[in-house]
């Protein structure tokens, strides 16, 4: 990590956040393709890829590979400092929130990964808790960003919208 903070997020990193915003919503809204054909799976050992299953594979395999490239940023830039204003508890509220969604990006595919390519059942079973955990992620994620933006009147949005 650099010595000296950023002032702001760099345009590569915005990018990366809203294009994995988009593919996260994406996994979440179009979610019944992969669900039944694990549940046919599951029943009859055939695991056919059908284009919404290679969608939800696709697009899984993508956001883990963002994740990794916006922690090689992060490590190599680091991170703008907590914006002024903000309680000291939230800012390293924030700081595990954010390195949870890096976990959660990681952890997602990989169980996805092991329950359809390995067939382990278990995988499966983690893949369902975790994704309820990012659900509950993003709610705390987006109610922090308006609290920020409608009590404290940080601005916080525009971190996120003009690199610095
Ligand atoms: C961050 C990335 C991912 C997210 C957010 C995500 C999200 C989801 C969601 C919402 C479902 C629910 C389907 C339902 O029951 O209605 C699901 C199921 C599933 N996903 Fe993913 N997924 C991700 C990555 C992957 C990857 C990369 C694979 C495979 C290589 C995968 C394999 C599966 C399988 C096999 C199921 C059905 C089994 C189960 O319900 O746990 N997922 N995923
Ligand atoms: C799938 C949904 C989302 C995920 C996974 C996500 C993930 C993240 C992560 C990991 C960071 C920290 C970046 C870093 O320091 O490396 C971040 C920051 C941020 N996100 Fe999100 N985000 C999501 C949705 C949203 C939405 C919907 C908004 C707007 C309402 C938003 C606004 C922001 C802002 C303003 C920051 C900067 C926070 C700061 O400067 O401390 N995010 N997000």
């Amino acid at each position: 990590m650099s010595v000296t903070r950023p002032s702001g997020y760099s345009r590569m990193q915005i990018r990366l956040h809203w294009i994995t915003v988009i593919l996260v919503a994406l996994q979440y809204l179009l979610h019944e393709g992969i669900a039944d054909a694990y549940d046919v799976a599951e029943e009859t050992g055939v695991y056919a890829i059908s284009a919404p299953v290679a969608g939800h594979i696709i697009g899984g395999t993508l956001i883990l590979a963002l994740a990794v490239w916006r922690l090689l940023l992060r490590n190599d830039r680091g991170t703008p400092p907590p914006p002024p204003g903000e309680p000291a508890v939230f800012a390293r509220l924030a700081h595990w929130a954010h390195l949870g969604f890096y976990a959660l990006l990681i952890l997602l595919p990989v169980t996805g990964a092991m329950a359809w390519g390995g067939q382990i059942e278990a995988a499966g079973d983690a893949h369902e808790v975790l994704r309820a955990l990012l659900l509950f992620l993003i709610l705390a994620h987006v109610g922090a960003v308006a609290v920020h933006q409608l009590v404290w009147k940080t601005g916080l949005i525009a971190r996120m919208m003009r690199p610095g």
